[in-house]
Parts: C-alpha cells; structure tokens; sequence
C-alpha cells in the first residue's frame, strides 16, 4: 500500500506568504503513522476547514497540508482487533484536518482512538452531512437538555442560523418539541429556516445590543450560539431566569464581553461546548442521537454535495465569506 498515490487537497504557502490550493498526489507513506488507514468516501466542510484552507495557523501550524476535518470511509488495514479492515467508520475532531492530513483526500491514517464506528441507521453520505457541524449542534442541544430547560419554558435562540451548527441545531430542538427562534443575517433564507423547523426567524441585527446595559428584557429559556462576540453577550443578557446558554462558536469574534449579573442575578448558565475532544463515551451517545431519535427530516434540504475534491475550492471561500447555507458534503472518488 505504501506506494500507491492518491488524491488530495493541498495547501501551501509561498514564498510571499500567501496560500495557495490544489488537487495534488500523496502517497500512502507520506501519511502520518497511525493504526487505520482509511479510504475516504465523504467528508464536509467546516469553518474549521474554511480557515485551515486559507492559512490560519491558529489552526494549522504547518503547510504544506491537507484540511479536512471530518471523513467517513471503509477501514482498509488495521492494527487493532476491535476495528476490521472493510468496516464502514468516521472520524472526526480529535487533531484530523487540524495539524493531522485530514479528510479532503482519497485516504487518511489515523490513531484508532479517533475511530468511530458507522452509526447504525446513517449512510456514511448521511453522516458527512452531519459531521463535525452536526455533531457540535447536538452536542450543545443535548447539554443544553440535560441542564433542565424543557420545552414549556419558553423560546431557544438559534444564532447563525443558517450555518453547519445553526441548521442542524434549529433542527434538533424543533424535532424535540422546542419553539426555535433563528437569527440570521441572510433574511432571504427565512423560508429554509422555517423549512428545517424555525417557528420565528429574527434578524441577528436585532439582538446585537448595544446599550451597554447589564440585563435586558428577558427572551430566551435558552440559546445555541454560533456566531459569540456581542451577539452572545446580548444573548446572555437576554437570557430569562434559570436559562442556559450554550456557545459552540466563534464566528464574529473570540471574545465575550459581559457582566456576572446575568449569572448572579438571573441564575443564567453558560455552558461550553467542545467537539474536538469529546470523550468517547459521550462521542457515540452523540452520534446514537444523531442516527436516531434526532436524524433529521429535512437532511437533503441542509445538503450541497460537492461531485470531487476539485469543487472544494469555491465552496472554502464561500463559507468564509458566511455566504453559505447548510451543509457541504464533498464524494471522494467512485
Ligand atoms: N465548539 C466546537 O467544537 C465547534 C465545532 C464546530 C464548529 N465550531 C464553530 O462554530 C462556528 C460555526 O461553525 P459552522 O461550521 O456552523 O460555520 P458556518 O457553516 O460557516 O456557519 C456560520 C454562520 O455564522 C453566521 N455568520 C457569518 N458571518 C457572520 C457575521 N459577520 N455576523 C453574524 N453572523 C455571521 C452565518 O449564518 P447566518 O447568515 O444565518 O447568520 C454563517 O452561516 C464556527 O466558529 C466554528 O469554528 C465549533
């Protein structure tokens, strides 16, 4: 196998620092060690992947690479007994796509602590349009569940809405008996949004506040935030009695800016989400949801597929640009 060279996306940066893309060859070797090899049959796009692509080293250190933080595929040689060569697997999180040659080629290797069997009741296409998006929305959903908020005490807020987070997010709590109100800066996808389960669709204008006030009339029983920055801390100002804020993301901004009132005067939690190491207990818990009591209805209507590694690269700087919609899920070969 060592020899045999295939397809990937592969970053690298000039001599003038800038970042350029292109549908090259590896070769199996040139894989980092690990104990499953694994040839890819669909991965997606994630912000993560967005900013791995354009050079961020906050999130890769070092170029030449291949981003790709999720793959799904079938083992093709394993050192472990409790995963077979032919099984059907995903990966992803853990360091894949990140500093790890990751999901946007023909094959990945791997640590098999990173390994996660197929869900039974998903597709590997299925579970590429949840990825690491989907896995993130219903891990929040589900800790912003197991925190007490229950579907009789009020609106949940949905922030980028029309995201990888924020679509599977809307979806899950609608599906789950929870009034979802999404904001949006795309006011055009109202129909999607309503579409996939939003009762209400608001735009994110509306709750970035800027009166400086500690507390602000009480909205939510709950929120999912995507975007952070000022429209988390209105979030968290807007929060009612007992309420809970997951944050998941840092789209406008890595920072947060607030007071302890909300905490110390309205009970408010404010609950991290992290999807990259998730323990695996947790992890297939997540994924069992995903493929059962939350798989969504209205997969298709959240999905771009990408035909081949060469449609990536239009489809990175969209998202960047917050210009896209749902989720993108890329078919790797035949
Ligand atoms: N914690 C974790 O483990 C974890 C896992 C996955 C992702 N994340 C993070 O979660 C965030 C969302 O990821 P994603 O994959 O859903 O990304 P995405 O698909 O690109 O969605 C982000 C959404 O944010 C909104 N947005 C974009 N620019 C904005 C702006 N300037 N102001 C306000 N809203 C803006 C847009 O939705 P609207 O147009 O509808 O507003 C956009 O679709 C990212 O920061 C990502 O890094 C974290």
């Amino acid at each position: 196998m060592e020899n045999i060279r295939f397809k990937a996306l592969i970053v690298s940066e000039t001599d003038d620092q800038r970042f350029v893309r292109v549908i090259g060859a590896k070769r199996i070797e040139d894989l980092p060690a690990g104990e499953v090899l694994i040839r890819v049959h669909y991965s997606s796009i994630n912000y993560k992947d967005a900013l791995s692509a354009a050079g961020n080293k906050g999130v890769t250190r070092r170029y030449p690479h291949t981003p790709g933080i999720d793959a799904a595929g079938t083992v093709v040689e394993s050192a472990v007994a409790s995963i077979e060569a032919g099984s059907s697997v995903v990966v992803t999180g853990h360091d894949l796509g990140m500093n790890t040659s990751g999901g946007f080629a023909e094959y990945i290797r791997v640590p098999a602590a990173w390994v996660v069997p197929l869900p039974e009741g998903l597709t590997l296409r299925e579970s590429m349009i949840c990825g690491t998006a989907g896995f993130t929305a219903a891990l929040a959903c589900h800790k912003l569940i197991a925190s007490g908020v229950a579907p009789d005490q009020g609106p949940i807020l949905v922030t980028g809405a029309t995201g990888g987070v924020g679509s599977i997010a809307v979806a899950i709590l609608a599906k789950s008996g929870y009034r979802v109100i999404a904001a949006t800066t795309k006011p055009q996808e109202a129909d999607y949004l309503r579409l996939i389960g939003a009762q209400e669709v608001i735009a994110t204008a509306e709750i970035d506040d800027q009166s400086g006030r500690p507390l602000l009339k009480p909205r939510w029983a709950g929120v999912v935030d995507t975007v952070s920055g000022n429209i988390l801390s209105t979030a968290i100002k807007a929060t009612q009695y007992g309420g809970t804020v997951a944050c998941c993301g840092n789209v406008t901004s890595g920072e947060l800016h607030t007071s302890i009132y909300p905490f110390i005067l309205n009970g408010v939690s404010l609950l991290g989400i992290d999807s990259v190491n998730c323990l695996i207990g947790l992890r297939l818990d997540i994924w069992a949801k995903l493929a059962g009591p939350w798989k969504l209805a209205h997969l298709e209507a959240i999905t771009t597929e990408l035909a081949g590694l060469e449609a990536l690269d239009e489809r990175l700087d969209l998202l960047l640009q917050g210009r896209h919609r749902g989720r993108d899920i890329v078919r790797i070969g035949s």
